[in-house]
């Protein structure tokens, strides 16, 4: 099958085009590299999957994995519209995991155009592609802060989300809607997944298991937001990549039942939260040191906690993550410990 990767050099792209890849799938990857965190580690993860390249790379050229025979990377942006009708009239794109976005809810409070730009502009041209191409199905990384100041828990895809904090959250909520317009007035198949926290070596330097990894190996302070009052459901890597591959193999197909829309929405994180207290105790067992802590109160832009009701997905794909906290932490320690990691 030929399948298109978009946010091929990020954290979940770069090892989804590598199990892609390595079943057997031709997979193009594609991604800006933009340089929103360190881009030693895009460069690491694009490394690990056989393609070597640097700031002096041509844009809009294809390089061959050393590594994988049918995978190919290009250096492109989703919101480059002609560059994007070129890729997919040259490719015939069988699928499409869209996954290049501005991530990030803190960035967005200070640089919303970013979020514009990667996540709506680009997303419709992802859509139009998919559409005026032909796609068979579009899988697209949507997220679990479009729950914003829901209060019921676990959080269910049936649940209202209509309370989103941050401009990152409403743009992946209007990713679910335009891509559910798309369905329905063009009967493209399309399946949004709500990432929760997902964590795991080569992860993001913005995100808290790296930023407490990092500070405890230099021996700094922990900022522990809300007081360290806080909640999160989080999801190894390798249980999001086989979560992502079992959907996109899964088509779904227009129902009665879903308003004669092919478009599906689930939940995919681990659906055992954790007090944000025990991950630190946790990152810190790992490390075999203790944190030093400062407290300060709620960010803007956070919720209190995230939790994930997977039955959906269980039911209907039939997988659910399996990786435990302490299993996932220790892989990711590890990692971070070990050579490959550029920014120990
Ligand atoms: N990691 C998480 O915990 C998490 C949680 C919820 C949702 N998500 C979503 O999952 C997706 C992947 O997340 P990630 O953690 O791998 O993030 P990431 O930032 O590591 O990867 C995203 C990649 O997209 C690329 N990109 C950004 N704008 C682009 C553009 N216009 N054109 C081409 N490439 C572009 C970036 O350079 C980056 O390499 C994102 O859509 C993110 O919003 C992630």
């Amino acid at each position: 099958m030929k399948i298109l990767v978009t946010g091929a050099a990020g954290f979940i792209g770069s090892k989804l085009m590598g199990v892609l890849a390595s079943r057997g799938d031709e997979v193009v990857g594609i991604d800006s590299i933009n340089n929103y965190y360190d881009v030693r580690l895009k460069y690491g993860r694009l490394s690990e999957m056989g393609i070597m390249l640097n700031d002096e790379f041509v844009w809009n050229q294809p390089i061959q994995s050393s590594r994988y025979e049918t995978c190919r990377f290009i250096r492109m942006s989703i919101d480059d519209r002609h560059a994007m009708e070129e890729l997919f009239e040259r490719e015939h794109f069988e699928k499409v995991v869209n996954l290049a976005a501005q991530a990030g809810v803190r960035y967005s409070i200070t640089n919303p155009y970013a979020y514009l730009q990667s996540n709506l502009a680009g997303f419709l041209n992802v859509l139009e592609c998919c559409r005026h191409y032909e796609v068979k199905h579009l899988v697209f990384a949507s997220s679990s802060s479009v729950y914003g100041l829901n209060s019921k828990v676990p959080y269910s895809e049936e649940d209202k989300v209509d309370t989103p904090v941050s401009l990152y959250a409403a743009t992946k909520k209007s990713n679910e809607l335009m891509a559910h317009s798309y369905s329905k007035l063009y009967g493209l198949a399309v399946t949004g997944l709500r990432f929760f926290t997902v964590y795991g070596p080569w992860g993001r330097p913005d995100m808290a298991p790296m930023l407490f990894a990092r500070a405890i190996s230099n021996g700094e302070q922990i900022k522990v937001f809300n007081n360290g009052n806080m909640i999160r459901d989080f999801t190894y890597i390798d249980d999001i990549v086989e979560g992502t591959i079992r959907t996109l193999d899964h088509v779904p197909v227009t129902q009665k039942s879903s308003n004669g829309v092919a478009y599906k929405i689930y939940n995919i994180g681990c659906s055992h939260p954790v007090k944000l207290m025990d991950f630190i105790h946790e990152i810190e067992s790992a490390m075999g040191h203790e944190a030093e802590k400062i407290f300060l109160p709620m960010q803007p832009g956070d919720v209190y906690q995230t939790n994930a009701d997977t039955s959906m997905l269980k039911r209907e794909i039939g997988y659910e993550p399996m990786v435990t906290l302490h299993d996932g932490v220790a892989k990711f320690i590890q990692w971070y410990k070990s050579e490959k990691n550029p920014l120990k």
